[in-house]
């Protein structure tokens, strides 16, 4: 049953002090509402909410980002070290560049520019000289109350004033996906499904209000591990998008596999994976060397 005056009393110690007072209250609220229904005791309930936390956030923060080496002073070598502050930014320090290259490769013409929604962004914010040439409109949101307030200084201080953050909580808040061209979902949707089952499933269901979704998730553990991870979180996309109308082109990087989804062709086409082409090429000539063997192979048999 829910106990408003003790979910009171741990939101206020979760906000007074630690690394947790700087999470969005509406994340907050919304976990130690569920603990609360989950366990009775209060001590267990707290305990739980900050396990929970860290699942959803700890984990990939490192808790002494310096905010300060993005001032301008800092150049292009502060944003770097911020960017490597966060586990999945840091992931992408060796290709960047290239990470958005391929990306709106996919997308479109070269020079089109696109009004894009970064939702559950981390610090990708901070990686924006790397694609602001393609932006017309970009706005993003996170669950992490001091980085909002950096991305936010971050654009004004760079002249970037089609750029904006806000917090926002995907499983809370209704976002207004329609409103834009493209939908950056990258390495949140297993995290998503972490927090709730069945919910990367909703959330990549009002993501695709827009007409293209770029969703990613990491093909090696924090810990560096591969573990099958590509093909299960292929399959995993795959039953998400399983009675959705779409066609998708895989993009493969070292640390992360980056899906865009095409939303709304006719059915005949949908569940059409198009591999980048230098992987589709490549599996072509695997197949037929492959077949070849065979065929040798039956032949000296004979
Ligand atoms: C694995 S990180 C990915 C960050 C960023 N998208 C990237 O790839 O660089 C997952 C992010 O999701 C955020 N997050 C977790 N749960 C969220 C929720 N319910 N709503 C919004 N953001 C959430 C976390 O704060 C974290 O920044």
């Amino acid at each position: 049953m829910s106990d408003p005056v003790l979910e009171e009393r741990i939101l206020r110690r979760l906000m007074d002090s630690g690394k947790y007072s700087i999470v969005y209250e509406g994340t907050l609220r919304k976990i130690i509402s569920t603990m609360t229904l989950r366990f009775k005791k209060e001590k267990e309930i707290e305990k739980n909410v900050r396990k929970k936390l860290h699942q959803i956030y700890g984990a990939y923060q490192n808790s002494n980002i310096n905010y300060k080496l993005l001032s301008i002073s800092g150049g292009e070598s502060g944003v770097d070290e911020v960017l490597k502050s966060h586990v999945s930014t840091a992931e992408r320090m060796g290709f960047y560049e290239e990470f958005y290259g391929k990306i709106f490769d996919v997308l479109g013409e070269p020079g089109k520019k696109y009004k894009i929604y970064d939702a559950a962004c981390g610090l990708n914010p901070f990686s924006a000289f790397y694609f602001k040439e393609r932006v017309e409109l970009y706005h993003c949101s996170d669950i992490d109350v001091e980085a909002n307030k950096e991305i936010n200084r971050f654009f004004t201080e760079n002249g970037l004033s089609n750029f904006s953050s806000e917090n926002r909580d995907l499983m809370v808040d209704e976002i207004p996906f329609s409103d834009y061209d493209v939908v950056f979902l990258f390495k949140t949707l297993s995290c998503i499904e972490r927090q709730e089952k069945g919910s990367a499933k909703k959330i990549l269901q009002n993501a695709l209000a827009a007409p293209i979704v770029v969703v990613s998730f990491p093909s090696k553990s924090i810990g560096g591990k591969e573990k099958g991870m590509v093909e299960n979180y292929s399959n995993f996309l795959e039953e998400l998008l399983e009675d959705i109308p779409h066609t998708k082109s895989v993009i493969h990087f070292p640390t992360e596999a980056v899906y865009v989804i095409l939303k709304g062709v006719a059915e005949s086409r949908s569940h059409r994976v198009v591999e980048n082409r230098s992987s589709f090429l490549w599996r072509s000539a695997e197949d037929i060397i492959k077949s070849l063997c065979r065929y040798l192979f039956r032949i000296l048999l004979v």
